[in-house]
């Protein structure tokens, strides 16, 4: 079975043609990417930000090329297809129109299903690409948009423990690379420049610490570092450098705390599971950093620790194919494709 992902959310324009070779309905790992294109928006760099319009007009710039080169790639035809997955929600409401629009053309024109797919969802399932990570398992969701802990529980059930009560962490980053003046892309530039760094060299808060809860908060931290650099403009490579480690160490160590807190909540949740599993996505969990603080969260609580590699963490067409070959051959329900109609949800929580 074969799937093309399309994703225009945000900066990214990507196609994905993705294959299935399990056997049956009983769908795990086995994710076969035949090609996989993407085309990350670095229009935005001058205004320091994602620019909504800008963003529509290069995904409607770029996608038909784009589609047409995973299929090159592959060398296929859209007759090999058996279905088309396109990000529906959540984003920006004109990046996901351009998305949706080109594969609703697409199933018309080709006959084949339609799948209306959930963003986060996407991200949820990324994992189960390359690794074999039955269900439930319990998930960091980390992005420029969102900050949660979900217990995943099938492809289609969430149970979400906590939430961000302000900023998402991939806004943090993004902000205090800013206030660091660092390049775009923003997160990837602050944790190549925190690796000089010394994690100690300030110390800044941390929200709800020992607190039974599974929620984050990060406006906290992002509005300290904020101050410092008002009050005390980093002049020096070095400089520089020690306010992003104390970020990056904060912010992680936050992470790590909320995650055992929601590991003990998951155990109560799951007391019979043999092997507990803890899967990280989205693009902060891209981070080196954070990957390696997160093994050692799961050593000491028994956890298996799974991440999709970092390519498949960021934004990208593979995990929404993915997500659209997981409906078509979940087991428990039978398949239903969307209607050709489907609406573009801009907001669209687990
Ligand atoms: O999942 P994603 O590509 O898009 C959304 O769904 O939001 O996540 C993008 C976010 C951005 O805030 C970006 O700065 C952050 O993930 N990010 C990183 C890294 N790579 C991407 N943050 C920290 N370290 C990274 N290596
Ligand atoms: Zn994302």
């Amino acid at each position: 079975m074969i799937a093309l992902g399309i994703e225009t959310s945000c900066d990214e324009t990507s196609a994905a043609l993705v294959e299935y070779e399990g056997e049956g309905q009983a769908i795990n790992a086995g994710g076969v990417v035949l090609s996989h294109a993407l085309w990350s928006q670095h229009e935005h760099q001058r205004w320091g930000g994602v620019v909504p319009e800008v963003a529509a007009r290069a995904h409607a710039h770029y996608i038909a090329p784009t589609v047409q080169r995973v299929f090159r790639q592959a060398n296929l035809s859209w007759h090999a297809i058996d279905c088309i997955a396109v990000t529906a929600g959540p984003g920006l409401i004109g990046g996901l129109v351009v998305g949706m629009s080109y594969a609703q053309a697409l199933s018309i024109a080709s006959n084949k299903p339609f799948l209306a797919i959930n963003h986060l969802a996407a991200h949820a399932l990324s994992v189960r690409v390359s690794e074999s990570c039955p269900f439930p398992y319990l998930l960091l969701l980390v992005s420029g948009g969102h900050s949660q802990l979900v217990c995943v529980e099938s492809a289609s059930q969430f149970h979400v423990y906590g939430t961000t009560r302000d900023d998402a962490v991939g806004e943090a980053f993004d902000k205090v690379a800013r206030m660091l003046q660092l390049d775009w892309p923003l997160g990837p530039h602050l944790e190549i420049c925190a690796r000089t760094g010394d994690p100690k060299a300030h110390a800044l808060p941390q929200a709800f610490v020992r607190q039974k809860r599974c929620d984050f908060s990060f406006a906290g931290l992002k509005s300290a570092v904020r101050r410092m650099v008002e009050e005390r403009p980093p002049e020096t490579a070095k400089q520089k450098a020690d306010i992003a480690a104390s970020f990056q160490y904060t912010a992680t160590a936050m992470l790590c705390e909320r995650s055992t807190q929601a590991m003990q909540r998951f155990r109560n949740d799951h007391p019979d599971l043999a092997q507990a599993r803890f899967v990280a996505a989205g693009g902060v969990a891209a981070n080196q950093y954070l990957r390696a603080a997160l093994q050692a969260v799961c050593a000491d609580n028994q956890f298996q620790l799974l991440l999709p590699p970092p390519e498949l963490c960021t934004d990208n067409a593979v995990m929404v194919a993915w997500a659209g070959l997981e409906r078509m051959l979940a087991p428990e329900k039978p398949f239903q494709p969307d209607s050709i109609g489907h609406a573009p949800h801009p907001r669209w929580p687990l």
